[in-house]
């Protein structure tokens, strides 16, 4: 067939393109006016944009943008606003005393937001999210306190920690008495069998249980007390109450006994500001476990 630029589609009036097959001719339709306009304008508009924003990568850095903007100047902006727009609540956080943040709705609400945030970011990973603990990491919902339950209480441990190094961290250290050799190990399996017998659990059969209890009176009632009820003032857990840091199985109780845990609480003065330790105490007090 012989390609005819100039034909002209009778139904139409529009010219072809010169393509036939059998008999069928494609139409040359020219491309809208509108559309063919905002074409153009998209490639203005992304050259405007190329000088406005940052965009060309170059072989070290990239091309800065007319005005300099940055996405990441952006959220420092964003992180002022949202800062001066908490100033006022922060303020009278700052100024509020714990007891009597709970009498100001607002403020307690604000507090309470503010600590879980917090609590999600620094906390979760040793204690969890929701604050549940793990094997080693107390549980903060219960109302069994290695240190203490009083939102001061808490806020002390939060803001020194435990064992942290801080010079006025919460210290204590039960000895590892079979590493360090202060008890045999038979003795040591007899009083570990006591501990389960005071905390109402089945003990191995022939074991002397009254020579387990003299080498608790002599060795531990020092620390978790005579009737093995805890001892705030050291962090030694109260042994009776069914409610476990490490485990209550024969060989968890003999591995403590015996090697001594000593677990570590971080210090966070220092690396978070006052407000949100407050916040933080605030938040942990308030997870079903704070004492007055
Ligand atoms: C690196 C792990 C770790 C992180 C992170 C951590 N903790 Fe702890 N926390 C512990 C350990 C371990 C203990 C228990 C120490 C002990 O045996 O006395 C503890 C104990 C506590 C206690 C005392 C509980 C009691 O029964 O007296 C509180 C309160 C507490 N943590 C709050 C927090 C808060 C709030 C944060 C976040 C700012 C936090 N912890 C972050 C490991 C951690
Ligand atoms: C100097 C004080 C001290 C003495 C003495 C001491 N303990 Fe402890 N004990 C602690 C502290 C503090 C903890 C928990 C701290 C940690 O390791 O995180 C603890 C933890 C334990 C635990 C783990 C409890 C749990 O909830 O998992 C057991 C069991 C225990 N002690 C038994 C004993 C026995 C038995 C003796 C005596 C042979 C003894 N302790 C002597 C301070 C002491």
């Amino acid at each position: 067939m012989a390609n005819d630029h100039t034909h002209v589609d009778s139904v139409t009036g529009t010219t072809t393109t010169g393509h036939e097959w059998d008999g069928i001719r494609e139409l040359n339709t020219p491309l809208p006016r509108w559309w063919l306009w905002l074409f153009y304008l998209t490639i203005i508009w992304a050259v405007g944009y190329w000088v406005v924003y940052p965009a060309w990568p170059l072989i070290s850095s990239f091309t800065q943008g007319a005005f300099g903007w940055h996405s990441r100047d952006a959220v420092v902006t964003d992180l002022k606003e949202l800062t001066s727009l908490r100033a006022p609540m922060t303020e009278k956080l700052a100024a509020t005393a714990l007891p009597d943040i709970k009498a100001n709705q607002d403020l307690a609400d604000f507090t309470y937001a503010q600590g879980r945030a917090a609590f999600r970011e620094n906390c979760g990973a040793c204690h969890g999210a929701g604050g549940g603990g793990a094997k080693g990491y107390p549980n903060l919902n219960d109302n069994d306190w290695l240190w203490g339950g009083t939102i001061e209480q808490i806020e002390q441990t939060i803001t020194f920690g435990i064992r942290s190094g801080h010079a006025k961290a919460r210290e204590s250290q039960m000895p590892a008495f079979g590493k360090d050799n202060i008890l045999k190990s038979n003795e040591i399996i007899s009083v570990a069998n006591y501990v389960r017998s005071i905390a109402g659990l089945s003990t191995r059969t022939g074991v002397d249980l009254k020579a387990g209890a003299k080498i608790f009176a002599d060795n531990c009632a020092v620390c978790h007390g005579p009737e093995g009820k805890g001892n705030r003032e050291l962090g030694a857990p109260n042994l009776t109450d069914g409610i476990w840091l490490f485990g209550s199985d024969e060989a968890t109780i003999i591995d403590v006994i015996a090697n001594a845990r000593g677990g570590v609480m971080p210090a966070w003065t220092g690396r978070l500001d006052p407000v949100t330790i407050k916040a933080l105490a605030y938040y942990v007090h308030s997870l079903g476990g704070g004492e007055k």
